[in-house]
């Protein structure tokens, strides 16, 4: 019997030592084999939200000038959620003119000794808006959900570009997650993190099983699609109109309810020019801009007849209090200057309004707007994907 065990024994050693030792993964490689995009730095307030997709449980940090900021959720820290954000105050960033991004991969989550990659980190250069002339900032909406074309477009301004805007509609509908990833893959590709860009939700990203969760996957305010934002010597306010259309109508099944949601705004608006002296009134703000998806006024034959009384009270409140240089619009798919008093006005708009986004008849045409400020005027120029210029006008201000 013993002969038998000892048999046994020996052909279990045997066995073990013919098997190859248990390979241990390799690392993915931060940031590559880790982030979907390079991060991009949207202005909130007075903050930037640095926001990234990731492809995988992750834990990701943000070390600026040896403070480390989280993306955490009342005490704990997400790894779970496929796009990270981290807030870090806009001063901070500011200031040190750099982040470094610090990355540890999940590979075990438990409730107890969770395991991750050894920590790998990158640092960004940054570079925010410290110029008060000569600003070169270009805007992007209604590229449903091209990628190349309005990527070609920005490169007109090249390395001298100091924001962008993504004014809407920048996907088709939000019915699965690459939809939402456009955002990323345009403005992390134009900008690699190094610049500040400003978001706004335009009516196409109310459609689809997705767009109730955007706020997990794009800059907000607590919740909200509507804020106020500073970059340099811009102060500017961010409105979402919403959908286009009146809440009943048949093409959205029941599934919206932007009458409540703007009359919120408008409430958000009367606070905003209450704390005047905090937001637009401070002896810093050189511009004041309005960055809304949808332009609200009419368009040749097509008259915008939703909610006029709302929308009457947004222009005079603007109009009145606020006194902004410019409203930046796209949503008509066309490239227009439009100047208070002129035709497509009929509800007492606040400032000069330019329409400007024309996506081409197929995907590789786009043609966006390129904006340059001073202190005397707003040059406008619509760009081609070639460079081509398509339009151009000067608008002066008082
Ligand atoms: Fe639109």
């Amino acid at each position: 019997m013993k002969k038998v065990i000892c048999l046994f024994i020996c052909l279990l050693c045997l066995c073990h030592a013919q098997q190859p030792a248990a390979q241990k993964p390799e690392p993915k490689k931060f940031p590559e084999e880790v982030l979907q995009t390079p991060p991009v730095v949207f202005a909130i307030g007075h903050d930037y939200q640095i926001m990234v997709p990731v492809v995988t449980e992750t834990l990701l940090s943000c070390e600026i000038n040896g403070k480390t900021y989280y993306d955490a959720n009342n005490g704990v820290i997400c790894t779970a959620t496929p796009v990270r954000r981290i807030t870090v105050p806009q001063a901070e960033l500011d200031a040190a003119k750099e982040y470094t991004l610090c990355c540890r991969v999940v590979t075990k989550r438990g409730e107890y000794y969770t395991k991750t990659e050894p920590l790998q980190k990158k640092t960004y250069k940054f570079r925010p808006l410290e110029k008060t002339d000569n600003i070169k900032i270009f805007m992007l909406a209604d590229t449903h959900n091209r990628v190349k074309a309005p990527t070609d477009a920005v490169k007109y301004y090249d390395k001298e570009l100091d924001l962008l805007i993504l004014n809407g509609d920048i996907s088709e509908g939000l019915s699965n997650y690459n939809n939402i990833l456009t955002n990323y893959k345009i403005a992390g590709g134009i900008t690699n993190g190094e610049i500040p860009v400003v978001y706004s939700r335009g009516n196409h990203e109310l459609r689809g099983a997705m767009a109730e969760q955007l706020p997990l996957y794009a800059p907000n305010r607590d919740g909200n699609l509507y804020y106020t934002f500073r970059v340099g010597p811009i102060w500017g306010i961010v409105l979402d109109c919403g959908e286009d259309k009146d809440d009943d109508h048949a093409e959205y099944g029941h599934t919206v309810d932007c009458h409540s949601f703007r009359l919120k705004e408008t409430e958000y608006l009367k606070n905003v020019i209450a704390n005047a002296a905090n937001e637009y009134n401070t002896a810093d703000v050189k511009y004041r801009l309005i960055v809304s998806h949808t332009p609200f006024m009419h368009i040749n034959e097509k008259p915008f007849d939703i909610e006029l009384d709302i929308y009457r009270e947004w222009c005079k409140l603007l109009r009145e209090n606020v006194k902004p240089h410019l409203m930046l619009c796209g949503h008509f798919h066309t490239i227009r200057v439009v100047r208070p008093g002129h035709a497509w006005d009929h509800l007492g708009q606040p400032c000069t309004v330019v329409v400007g986004s024309r996506p081409g008849k197929t995907m590789d045409e786009y043609t966006g707007t390129a904006i340059e400020l001073t202190e005397k005027n707003a040059t406008i120029r619509f760009v081609h994907n070639t460079h081509k210029i398509e339009g151009e006008d000067v608008i002066e201000f008082k």
